[in-house]
């Protein structure tokens, strides 16, 4: 369907024409003074200057034209040249009815889908998922969504960070540890027993001890480098090492990032492009965009419009180790190679943004990417406390992510028993459920580029701008219903009508703005649009509701429509949520 400000637009073009100006005067816009119109143009003002007229004397000349319109209900021309508009009732719900005949709800599909890949959530194995690694997979996981309702092919990727010291510093303190085991004999032919010589608990208490060991002991930490190198070169005992590091893992994330209702397409990782660095680096020498610097290979990517140095990009070490730059560009050389994707975003915290930078300009100066290959950096800024620094857990380490989520739906539980009497087992699911609209809300109501403070109290309120409110406002419409359902049987099938007072009609004009902000929001890669969208969409339900008794209405046919608009709302702001992934619970 076409969006509700095209239509309107569409109108005054034709009277722009009609009246002898200009149609690319005619956009319109929703009202700024919402006390005095519903929608706006201003193009009068901006037609004066070419046809040497008065602003009011264009605008009058238009309303003059808009005279049979069947679009509006009300237009008027007022000093010094706007034009004021009102949507005619029957066309606003006539475009109502249409969205919900239609089971996108009147969002059309893109005409050209594209495949998009999103890198997100970006754990690191072996280490536990702490707070810096929620904003992407809320991000990411959000983008992903969106994009996918509006049609594209989309790849989510998870990106794991399985090739770093933290691989070698494993192995040395399992080696300490057990130093029996077959991985470390060198001349042991295999093969390896299938079973992880530890368990997820033992593997998460591995690592903080040996990185804490290799803090103190320097001996310790060259042993860590060496067995890092070792693996990397594919010593086969320290591969099979790796392959149960991964399994045990990776089993327990996809179990943490369940919980956050995030999952992923793909679960590559570093590890799994490093068999195309030796090829992608020889290509570079050999085309000459690599060359000797210090010991180290680099590519330089400075450009001269450049405000800040952008250091050249390396390759690799002057021990010929490769880095995470590296790395990311076997990644793109992957990504192009399986799954040529028009588009790559990246979802990673904004401080790596200058990496990113070098990472995306070699790409393209070394043709690992072609023109039509956009990479884009979705830089997201940091998560603090109340006191502005970044999250810490009180004794002040790096909050584990599962422990900042119990503290969220302790609160909600807490908050949701007060709410009504209920059993504790429904109070905690619903907690549940809750907690984490009050998780995900609070963090993609922010642009994603903006730091913000993460505050359980106000997140988890059922009041103002959060995700409780949100889901609140959705149980509210699910229990009218309901108990229309109980007194009257089903839901009739019935139009939504024109008629109905002012905050009625306010709701309508809401909902309406559906398929351009998904359009936008998808365009932009920005949440938060929807976020705002369903805000406001909240607020203008809940004043409809104050205002109106819905179950009351008198007249069936206002009833029935009321009943269907509500239905409507509720279908709205269901698919809404779902795109910020999650969900609403049945009561509250
Ligand atoms: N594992 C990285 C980290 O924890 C994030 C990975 C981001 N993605 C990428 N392609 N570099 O910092």
């Amino acid at each position: 369907m076409k969006k509700i400000l095209d239509l309107i637009t569409e109108e005054l073009e034709k009277a722009f024409g009609k009246a002898g100006y200009d149609g690319k005067y005619a956009r319109v816009t929703a009202s700024n003074r919402p006390d005095l119109c519903e929608y706006q143009c201003n193009g009068a003002m901006a037609a004066a200057k070419e046809y040497h007229k008065a602003p009011i004397k264009i605008a009058g000349d238009v309303v003059e034209a808009l005279e049979n319109t069947e679009v509006l209900e009300e237009v008027q021309a007022v000093n010094p040249g706007f034009i004021n508009l009102k949507i005619s009732g029957e066309f606003l719900s006539g475009y109502l009815n249409a969205m919900h005949k239609d089971e996108r709800l009147g969002y059309e599909k893109v005409k050209e889908p594209e495949t998009m890949m999103i890198d997100y959530g970006g754990p690191n194995v072996a280490k536990p998922l702490h707070v810096g690694h929620l904003r992407s997979a809320i991000i990411g996981e959000s983008v992903k969504r969106i994009a996918r309702f509006a049609g594209h092919q989309v790849i989510g990727d998870v990106h794991l960070g399985d090739w770093g010291l933290q691989m070698g510093l494993i192995i040395t303190e399992l080696k300490a540890r057990k130093p029996e085991l077959p991985y470390f004999d060198p001349d042991y032919a295999g093969p390896y027993p299938k079973e992880a010589p530890f368990t997820i608990s033992e593997l998460e208490e591995i690592y903080p001890t040996a990185s804490a060991k290799s803090k103190e002991d320097e001996a310790y930490k060259e042993a860590a480098m060496q067995a890092t190198f070792e693996l990397q070169q594919g010593r086969k005992g320290y591969q099979a090492l790796l392959k149960h590091i991964l399994n045990v893992s990776v089993t327990d994330l996809k179990r943490n990032y369940a919980n956050l209702k995030v999952d992923f397409d793909l679960w590559k990782g570093e590890s799994d492009v490093q068999p195309y660095i030796p090829d992608m680096v020889q290509k570079m020498k050999d085309e000459g965009y690599a060359h000797m610097s210090d010991g180290a290979l680099v590519v330089d990517i400075k450009e001269e419009s450049d405000t800040k140095e952008v250091p050249p990009c390396m390759l690799l070490k002057s021990d010929g180790a490769s880095l995470y730059t590296t790395t990311d560009l076997a990644t793109i050389v992957e990504r192009m190679k399986l799954y040529q994707p028009r588009q790559i975003v990246y979802v990673v915290d904004k401080r790596q943004e200058m990496h990113f930078v070098q990472v995306f300009r070699c790409a393209r100066k070394c043709g690992l990417v072609g023109e039509d290959t956009d990479l884009k950096f979705l830089g997201f800024g940091t998560m603090n406390g109340k006191d502005g620094k970044p999250f810490k857990t009180r004794e002040g380490g790096v909050m584990r992510l599962e422990y900042l989520l119990s503290d969220i739906n302790e609160e909600m539980l807490k908050k949701i028993k007060e709410s009504r009497p209920m059993s504790e087992e429904e109070a905690e699911a619903i907690a549940k459920v809750v907690g984490l609209s009050a998780v995900k809300y609070g963090d993609l109501s922010n642009q994603a580029s903006k730091d913000y403070i993460f505050d359980v109290d106000r997140f988890t309120s059922s009041e103002g701008n959060t995700g409780p409110y949100i889901l609140y406002t959705i149980v509210r419409i699910k229990s009218i219903l309901k108990k229309y359902e109980e007194q009257a049987g089903l839901i009739p099938e019935a139009p939504i009508l024109a008629c109905g007072n002012e905050s009625e009609k306010a709701l309508m004009r809401e909902i309406a703005r559906f398929n351009a902000v998904m359009e936008n929001a998808c365009e932009e890669l920005a949440p938060h649009k929807v976020c705002a969208y369903i805000y406001d969409l909240a607020n203008a339900f809940n004043k409809f509701y104050h205002e109106t008794s819905i179950l009351g209405t008198e007249e069936e046919a206002l009833r029935n429509s009321r009943i269907q608009l509500l239905v409507l709302t509720r279908r709205v702001l269901e698919t809404c949520i779902d795109l910020l992934g999650f969900e609403a619970p049945e009561r509250m």
